[in-house]
């Protein structure tokens, strides 16, 4: 890899800020002063150092993200993205969110530049469980959840996979916890509204074996541990 690109990619900034920055003579690679940005470097075997500093290379990011309501899910967008909340330092990766959640859906997100593990996590085949928490306007009961069990048709007519609801409170206002298998567009309002009842908050709070930090505020985010990433590779 160029030496410019692996600096920019870690954060040194754009590839002409990484070209100056060369030309100052704080950049070795294996104690050799270089100021050529088309140096061929590899980053697992040279050793960089900016400012005596060592670049640490690493090509993808992991990150969990609390996701606020208000915020869209995308990489760009007319109105706020969840990407627009990382800082620099993190946005230099080129990193997107695995999957949607709606504008007003809270919680867990995770965001990544890992095209593989994205795609292994969204894809039909595999199946992913996803469970959120909701809110509920209505009286949730013991059918509904045996309707949830059997798959409830949706008003176009798909009808979805089993789901596993657990009602937390039965009331005028409900709370549940539902697991779904699939990703189909606003599934959890939709499948709601084909037992006549409405979604008045949701939150994600577990993907595959990845629970919500319940330390991140929304609008917090941290990398995944090791194991974290471990887990969802598996
Ligand atoms: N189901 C929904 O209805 N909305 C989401 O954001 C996620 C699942």
């Amino acid at each position: 890899m160029r030496l410019d690109k692996l600096l920019a990619n870690m954060g040194y900034g754009t590839r002409k800020e990484v070209k100056k920055l060369l030309k100052t003579g704080v950049v070795r690679v294996d104690e050799e002063i270089t100021k050529d940005p088309k140096q061929h470097v590899d980053p697992e075997g040279n050793h960089v150092t900016v400012h005596e500093e060592t670049v640490e290379y690493r090509e993808f990011i992991y990150l969990m993200m609390n996701k606020p309501g208000g915020v869209i899910s995308a990489t760009e967008d007319e109105d706020e993205t969840v990407i627009d909340l990382l800082i620099p330092e993190d946005q230099v990766f080129e990193p997107f969110p695995v999957g949607r959640l709606d504008k007003d859906t809270e919680g867990l997100l995770l965001i990544t530049n890992d095209g593989k593990l994205a795609h292994h996590l969204t894809s039909p085949k595999h199946h992913v469980p996803k469970t959120y928490y909701a809110r509920i306007s209505g009286h949730v009961t013991e059918e509904d959840v045996q309707a949830f069990q059997k798959g409830v048709t949706l008003e176009d007519g798909y009808v979805t996979k089993p789901g596993e609801l657990t009602i937390l409170v039965a009331d005028d206002q409900s709370e549940i916890e539902l697991t779904i298998h699939e990703g189909k567009f606003h599934q959890v309002k939709r499948m709601f509204e084909a037992v006549d009842k409405k979604v008045i908050y949701l939150q994600r709070i577990q993907m595959g074996d990845i629970h919500l930090d319940r330390d991140l505020e929304p609008g917090e985010y941290r990398e995944l541990t090791e194991d974290e990433v471990n887990i969802l590779k598996k």
